[in-house]
């Protein structure tokens, strides 16, 4: 038997090759297309339509016109139709995570546990929608009475990156059909697939035509993000991805409209391990900090201090763990890491490793692209880098590929200040036993999340997000909700 293929789907009609409008599927209005390439293989999957500027035009008016009635549901149907979504997409979590696979490369362990959490925030906002209302204000003048209440701030346009096909779909687009906005998505042109079979599933579950509307694009991602930006139909946009995209969607956004942003930029987690962390609870947070999605998360853990201390005895625990790992394409049984989504990935991986050994560093395993079993995808070994220079590219730059990064620390002021000597602040990581440390960096360390002997941050109830260049706003959480709301005062008169 074969690798498994979109032919093994069990709803085949969850795999779709046009874009959504309206309540309809369509073509680019010019024919275009472009091609969806498994990066395990680098056999095409699927032919999409190249959407470019009217196309989004035509979504955003569907969005508009729609919010005129969507704003009007109650919470409570809105919270329905979010829970039945929830409820399709878990039932659909074999097809689901096959087409991420195919699309992405993850593993399907790890695809299957993409659909589970992104089905996550479909649930948790379906909680929100009617947990969010405004308030009766005291006023300091007797005669009068200040009432808030909150309202949907119009069509929100949802950008998401290709390394969470399923989940960033959700937390974005889940928020804001919560809170009574009606919605653009525009998928990463490498991972379409999972948000067209996503879109199936939510017009299944009831949401009203023009809701949800999905802009397909691979080589016109500028003039798409660059045309949601300029439509005046379009009144918030939310964004995850690289930094450098996010700043020119931030000057965009306040040239046009003064659109509202969230922003969920790049990281450059810090992962400090400190003398007094348990070894085997720090290397297992450390596999999962570094590994998920083969290293190609916002937060992974990009520089790991270790402390003088327990520096041999942790890199080398890690070492024999990372031995275990099997590499290999995502469909095949018992891989863990799975193969880069770009070609790019791979050369940026290479060139850091190159530069960090020109900085002294030591690679005491991987080091190289390989190809698992004959296949011709975009693998690299898992890499562990010792000795690594603070003047090193990984130190400023993500990695984003299976490459450990092991930096030596002496105390806790310096484990600190070496954390924090950069540019973004999304997560960070620390390895301790001792309460008050944990307190005392936790509170020190310029993130916008921190994970304790753990290896994760990621849950719907987790306001997700960052400081400094990681971007603003938050999602997922209390707080994922009110990016797409406004509060509107009512100042009443009392005075008999
Ligand atoms: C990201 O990498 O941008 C998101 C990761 C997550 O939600 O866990």
């Amino acid at each position: 038997m074969g690798p498994r293929t979109l032919a093994d789907l069990t709803r085949k009609d969850l795999f779709q090759q046009q874009g959504f409008i309206n309540d309809e599927w369509v073509d680019a209005t010019d024919g275009k297309k472009f091609d969806v390439v498994n990066p395990g293989t680098l056999e095409k999957i699927a032919q999409l339509p190249e959407m470019g500027a009217s196309e989004v035009e035509k979504a955003a008016a569907a969005a508009e016109t729609a919010f005129e009635l969507y704003r009007k549901t109650s919470a409570r149907q809105r919270a329905r139709w979010l829970r039945k979504w929830n409820d399709l997409v878990l039932e659909h979590t074999e097809d689901l995570a096959l087409i991420m696979t195919l699309e992405n490369g993850k593993p399907l362990g790890e695809s299957r546990g993409e659909v589970v959490y992104g089905a996550s925030f479909l649930e948790w906002f379906s909680g929100e929608a009617e947990r969010t209302h405004g308030e009766l204000v005291p006023t300091a003048n007797l005669n009068q009475r200040i009432i808030t209440m909150k309202q949907p701030l119009g069509v929100a346009a949802c950008l998401t990156p290709w390394n969470f096909p399923v989940a960033m779909i959700t937390r974005k687009a889940g928020a804001a059909l919560a809170a009574g906005c009606t919605t653009v998505w525009k998928p990463a042109g490498e991972t379409p697939l999972s948000a067209l079979a996503l879109a199936v599933l939510a017009k299944e579950a009831g949401f009203p035509k023009g809701s949800i509307n999905v802009v397909l694009t691979l080589d016109k991602v500028s003039e798409v993000g660059e045309a949601l930006c300029k439509s005046e139909k379009i009144q918030k946009l939310s964004f995850t991805g690289s930094t450098r995209v996010g700043k020119i969607l931030a000057s965009l956004c306040g040239q046009y409209g003064l659109k509202k942003l969230s922003l969920e930029l790049g990281g450059n987690s810090p992962f400090v391990v400190f003398d007094d962390a348990k070894i085997e609870t720090a290397v297992e947070a450390c596999i999962m900090a570094k590994f998920r999605n083969s290293g190609q998360t916002c937060v992974t853990a990009n520089r790991i201090f270790v402390q003088d201390g327990i520096y041999d005895r942790f890199s080398q625990a890690l070492a024999e763990r990372i031995k275990t790992l099997k590499v290999g394409l995502g469909t095949d049984d018992g891989v863990f890491i799975g193969p880069m989504t770009h070609e790019r990935a791979v050369e940026k991986a290479l060139a850091h490793i190159e530069d960090a050994k020109k900085h002294g560093a030591s690679v005491v395993m991987g080091g190289s692209s390989f190809q698992p079993d004959d296949h011709k995808g975009y693998f690299l070994q898992p890499t562990i880098l010792t000795n690594m220079s603070s003047e090193a590219l990984i130190t400023r730059e993500e990695v984003f590929a299976p490459v450990v990064a092991l930096y030596r620390f002496k105390t806790e002021d310096e484990g600190v200040r070496l954390a924090n000597d950069t540019k973004v602040g999304l997560g960070s990581f620390i390895m301790t036993e001792n309460m008050p440390r944990m307190w005392r960096v936790a509170e020190n360390i310029q993130a916008g999340m921190v994970a304790v002997n753990i290896g994760l941050l990621s849950a719907a109830e987790n306001p997700f997000g960052g400081v400094k260049e990681s971007g603003y706003g938050r999602e997922g959480g209390r707080q994922g909700i009110e990016e797409y709301l406004t509060v509107k005062s009512i100042f009443l008169n009392v005075a008999n």
